[in-house]
């Protein structure tokens, strides 16, 4: 099964597959790195890793407008809920749920999860999602940590990571990162959205290539690539 993933910048990842359009952190009005509009989306099913406005971002006008189905912590489901959006699946840190097009886990993320209206948003989280023999972990916002090595025995074919710095693990932290996680393939992200976290993926690229056997792909905002 072809499993298509395109970044849209930050941390907006759609994964495409035959069962499913399944879009993650969907932060797309307010943010000038997006090359598409939140109207140019059809997502099935929307992930949310974490409260912050630039993760939860138009998660409850799409939801609402294609019936998507909610995935995220118990915390925002409910802030979901509460603004109208019909279709959660809450859960939480290390819970996995086998939906009917593959399976997501909340992985751990160290973070602050606030929602945009300041209510308490539950743990931050990262997403582990399986998709028949195809396994692909987007980190969320995090800190290096060292159980990413217990992740890494799952065997990532695609891992998505902060490397902006600031708000995140930096440069250093996410080569380290790649060491830890043994990913086939990784693409960097949230960067270059805010002054605070600008950063040369090429560069931090080049330092990964050198550590690792992981390939890296630096991607421009609504470019796509096969898993
Ligand atoms: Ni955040
Ligand atoms: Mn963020």
């Amino acid at each position: 099964m072809d499993i298509e993933v395109t970044w849209y910048g930050h941390s907006v990842v759609m994964v495409r597959t035959q069962y499913v359009s399944l879009l993650i952190d969907p932060f797309l009005s307010g943010n000038a790195k997006a090359p598409v509009d939140p109207g140019d989306l059809k997502p099935d099913v929307i992930a949310i890793t974490h409260g912050h406005s630039d993760h939860v971002g138009d998660a409850v006008s799409l939801a609402k407008e294609h019936g998507a189905l909610c995935i995220s912590n118990f915390e925002i489901c409910n802030y979901l809920q509460s603004h109208g959006v019909e279709r959660v699946h809450p859960m939480h840190i290390g819970g996995g749920f086998n939906f009917p097009w593959g399976r997501a886990q909340l992985t751990i993320a160290h973070h602050g999860s606030a929602l945009p209206d300041g209510s308490y948003g539950g743990s931050p989280a990262g997403l582990l999602l399986t998709f028949a023999s195809k396994t692909i972990y987007h980190a969320g916002d995090t800190g290096l940590f060292l159980d990413m090595k217990l992740l890494g025995e799952k065997h990532i074919d695609l891992a998505l990571l902060p490397i902006g710095d600031n708000f995140t693990m930096g440069p250093d932290d996410a080569v380290r990162a790649v060491e830890l996680l043994a990913p086939k393939v990784v693409v960097p992200m949230h960067y270059d959205t805010f002054d605070v976290i600008e950063q040369d993926p090429d560069a931090w690229a080049s330092r990964v290539q050198l550590k690792t056997s992981a390939r890296v792909r630096v991607l421009n905002p609504g470019d796509s690539l096969t898993v």
